[in-house]
């Protein structure tokens, strides 16, 4: 493998490694702090329970067996030489009776035997089931002369099978069993006895771990559901203090955030509220100081321009002057437009429509106006408003209508224009509507120079409505809604 190949592989087994990483991460982080350390409590008393009676089963098993060993070593050696004598003596019932004290006296002992020199039983201890030959067959150390020992896999289980040579294997040998079965019993009692104790622990370990973590995760919670409030808009929401610890420190922290952002809201809602009775001073100052104008202009120049056409008339009455006749008509028709516009200026400033006849009537006069002064757009009025309306909502109303209309008028190259002012259950809608190029209302407001859609909106907010602009190739909608 070159260099090359080399480093790629180990890339590789990075990503599946970090991939694995992230799978785990993943998965752990799907479970409540809870579950998490309660798993990891039960895992580990589960696996250090299961390893240490593992551990000491196997330790055991090692030392009890060695010792069973050398106990049947030790027994068949005795046997072997206490033996000797009855045997050399032909005292057959001496050995049985050997044989079957040893046997009666040991608590492992399941048989013993002895074999002359030809390997005949002289004397066992099976009694009536009589011997089984097969274990003639099974020579521990395939010698009568020599001591040897083997494991045996019998229908009593396994049984440890000594033999010791009598003087020298010349007279012959002993043969012993010891069975497993006690001692088997004994390491499955104490392996049963450490699986239990490992449950138990297992049980105090989750019932610690629980407590543990229900005094841990309730100042945690209780923050969880406090920033949950908070983020709903209570900001009277606080964190309870459990404990001067580290999750109590992060509580007080949080509290005191809370108690700020509090603060701050109540400043922004003063400084809102202020703008706002600033914005309608502001604006019915502007209505008032517009109305007074325009009386001016209706009172006073409008006044004298009338009179100054009527001492023209009673002026030039008597005279037959033909230029002098000529000249009073050509000053009366100055007089006259002149009086025009003057009127227009004021029915701009403030229609007394308006005031006197209400919004219905004021937009009427409007729109013939707005004709007149943009004979490329076709107006299509339709105002449906029983009763009056507050004079507040009837000037903004207007205004914001107005605006929309000049808008169309100014920057939408648009031929129709379609104004509809209702009034249904308790709100005011109106929708002024063009065929022109359209724009992007987003755009405009963002470029921060649409004071005229910004003021509709304002005005529309300060009478408690809304004003929303749809735009598009086909045109523009701007639809006004205002509860009265
Ligand atoms: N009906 C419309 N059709 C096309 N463009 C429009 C329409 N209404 C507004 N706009 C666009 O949005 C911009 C912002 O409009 P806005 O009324 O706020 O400001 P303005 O009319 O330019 O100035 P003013 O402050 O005098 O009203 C306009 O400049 C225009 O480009
Ligand atoms: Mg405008």
């Amino acid at each position: 493998m070159n260099a090359r190949s080399s480093e790629a592989v180990s890339t590789d087994a990075r990503a599946r490694f970090d991939g694995w990483l992230d799978r785990i991460r993943r998965g752990a982080g799907g479970f409540s702090v809870r579950t998490k350390i309660l798993g990891i409590v039960l895992a580990l008393t589960t696996v250090l329970g299961l390893v240490v009676t593992w551990q000491v089963r196997t330790v055991m098993t090692g030392v009890l067996m060695n010792e069973l060993d050398n106990r049947g070593q030790s027994v068949v050696s005795d046997l072997a030489a206490r033996t000797s004598d009855p045997i050399l003596l032909n005292d057959t019932y001496g050995v049985f009776e050997l044989l079957d004290d040893t046997v009666a006296n040991h608590p492992d002992a399941t048989y013993a035997f002895v074999l002359n020199s030809d390997g005949r039983v002289v004397a066992h201890t099976f009694g009536d089931a009589g011997f089984p030959t097969a274990l003639l067959e099974i020579n521990p150390s395939g010698d009568l002369a020599a001591s040897g020992y083997l494991r045996l896999e019998t229908d009593e289980g396994l049984v440890h099978d000594f033999q010791a040579p009598i003087l020298d294997g010349r007279v012959g040998a002993v043969r012993l069993g010891l069975s497993e079965d006690r001692l088997s019993g004994v390491i499955t009692g104490i392996t049963t006895q450490m699986l239990i104790t490992t449950v138990f622990v297992g049980l105090a370990g989750v019932a610690a771990a629980s407590l543990l973590t229900w005094l841990l995760t309730r100042p945690i919670l209780d923050l969880v559901k406090t920033t949950r409030d908070v983020g709903a808009g209570d900001l009277s929401a606080r964190a309870t203090h459990w404990a001067d610890d580290e999750i109590g420190s992060l509580g007080v922290a949080f509290n005191r955030m809370v108690r700020d952002l509090e603060a701050n809201r109540d400043t922004i809602a003063d400084n809102e509220a202020a703008r706002t009775r600033l914005l309608e001073q502001l604006i019915d100052a502007q209505e008032e100081e517009r109305k007074r104008i325009a009386r001016e202009l209706h009172d006073g120049v409008g006044q004298g321009l009338s009179s100054l056409m009527v001492g023209m008339a009673v002026l030039t009455k008597s005279s037959t002057d033909e230029a002098v006749i000529a000249k009073r008509e050509e000053l009366q028709a100055l007089a006259e437009e002149t009086l025009d516009q003057v009127r227009q200026l004021g029915r701009e400033l403030r229609p007394s429509a308006l005031d006197d006849l209400g919004l219905a009537a004021a937009l009427d006069r409007y729109a013939q106006d707005f004709e007149v002064l943009h004979p490329q757009l076709s107006v299509d009025l339709h105002v449906d408003l029983p009763g009056r309306l507050p004079p507040t909502a009837e000037t903004n109303l207007y205004r914001i209508v107005q605006e929309g209309m000049t808008n169309a008028a100014r920057h939408s190259s648009a031929g129709q224009l379609s104004v509809l002012v209702t009034r249904r259950n308790g709100l005011v809608k109106a929708i002024i509507e063009d065929n022109g190029q359209g724009f992007d209302p987003v755009a405009a407001r963002r470029k921060g120079r649409s004071v005229g859609i910004h003021g509709m909106q304002e005005r529309a907010e300060l009478i408690g409505g809304k004003v929303t602009i749809e735009s598009g190739r086909d045109g523009t909608s701007v639809f006004v809604e205002v509860p009265v």
